[in-house]
């Protein structure tokens, strides 16, 4: 019998409980199912744990997940009664900056016809996979604020990027496009207005690029991917960006796959505990109406039991995934009219 693969389960804020219940259902009959041995553990870190104790995500529970689980699956954090969002960001920064999780995988596929919002394309034009450097940047939290609330104020946040920060998420795309039989890596950076910082980027892709002499290296600014994105997708197969552009274009890129209920993603450092979430936010206003699509967490459970090392069940659940919006057995954002609950129900009766 081949040892258990420990999963820890953080819901979170908003939505976020709903979806992942769905999700734990899909895990937990796959594993029945399969017969793999997968054992959930569930943590209550979150705005409600934290207005009531002020845990926002402590030390000893940061200790088990490292040492003791193979994988975290979580929902969303974010609420409206944390204005600051310091809860949120001491849970997700703490998960990504304290497990090193380098690579934010973020695939942009559009599963069905129905979903493609841009006209005289297909799903099939829809096929890429982002690679968001998830360690540095401008996320780093480090800058301050001076003469705070007077006309003088002075406000920076700084741009961290490292040689081994920026050449590894690089490395990472390259790798993945060679191990996926893509051809090229596109590399998103805005260079000509940040010299400094992106500069770096500009050189140690070509550098890595030297690496995969059968993939084709191509630089392009941010603005102007975004704007092929839209105009045409079809050209990109393995896009690698920085922290902050990598967090907005993977938005505009979930509305290329039928929107945010849609964007599954992974926090990943390969060969160790990794964290696996969908794109999506707690999305306050939908919350406790059993409305939220659940479908890109279960595209995210899938992610997840790629990396636990059943990648068969990866792509079981994203055929599933594609027909029940083929046969509309879907919340209301993707066309259909099942509520998150029975979304779930309908894909159990169908694994
Ligand atoms: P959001 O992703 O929560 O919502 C943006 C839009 O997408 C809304 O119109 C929402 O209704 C819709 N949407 C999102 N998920 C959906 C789903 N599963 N089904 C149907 N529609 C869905 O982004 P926001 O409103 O900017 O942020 C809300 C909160 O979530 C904020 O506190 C933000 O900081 C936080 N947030 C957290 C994460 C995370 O935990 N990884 C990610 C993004 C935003
Ligand atoms: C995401 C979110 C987070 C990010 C926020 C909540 C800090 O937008 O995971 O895409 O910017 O990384
Ligand atoms: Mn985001």
């Amino acid at each position: 019998m081949a040892e258990t693969k420990q999963v820890a389960v953080i819901p979170g804020d908003g939505i976020g409980p709903e979806v992942v219940a769905v999700g734990e259902r899909v895990l937990t009959a796959i594993a029945a199912a399969r017969g793999y041995p997968i054992e959930l553990t569930r943590y209550d870190f979150g705005a409600e744990r934290y207005l009531r104790d002020a845990t926002t995500f402590p030390e000893d529970a940061q200790r088990a997940i490292r040492e003791e689980h193979d994988a975290v699956l979580l929902g969303a954090l974010g609420d409206p009664r944390v204005p600051g969002l310091e809860h949120a960001r001491a849970i997700l920064f703490g998960l990504r900056f304290g497990l090193d999780l380098y690579c934010n995988v973020r695939p942009v596929v559009c599963l069905h016809d129905r979903l493609m919002p841009l006209r005289d394309r297909t799903a099939a034009d829809c096929d890429f996979v982002v690679f968001r450097e998830n360690t540095e940047g401008i996320y780093v939290g480090m800058g301050g604020q001076f003469k705070r609330g007077t006309p003088d104020e002075i406000a920076i946040s700084e741009d961290v990027n490292t040689r081994k920060g920026v050449e590894r998420i690089i490395g990472a795309a390259f790798e993945h496009a060679k191990s996926t039989g893509r051809r090229s890596v596109h590399m998103a950076d805005k260079s000509n207005a940040m010299p400094h910082a992106h500069e770096l980027w500009y050189r140690c892709f070509f550098e890595v690029a030297e690496e995969y002499p059968g993939i084709e290296a191509k630089h392009v600014y941010v603005d102007a991917l975004c704007y092929y994105m839209v105009q045409d997708p079809s050209q990109l197969e393995v896009v690698v960006t920085c922290n902050l552009f990598g967090d907005i274009v993977t938005d505009l890129g979930a509305a290329l796959q039928g929107g945010l209920g849609m964007a599954a993603s992974g926090n990943v450092h390969p060969g160790r505990v990794s964290m696996f979430e969908p794109v999506h936010g707690s999305a306050p206003p939908l919350a406790g109406k059993d409305v939220a699509n659940p479908l890109a967490t279960v595209l995210t459970v899938g992610m997840l039991l790629s990396h636990l090392g059943w990648p068969d069940e990866e792509k079981l659940l994203t055929d599933l995934v594609r027909r029940a919006i083929d046969e509309r057995k879907c919340t209301p954002d993707v066309g259909g009219e099942l509520g998150t609950r029975a979304v779930g129900d309908w894909l159990l009766s169908h694994l």
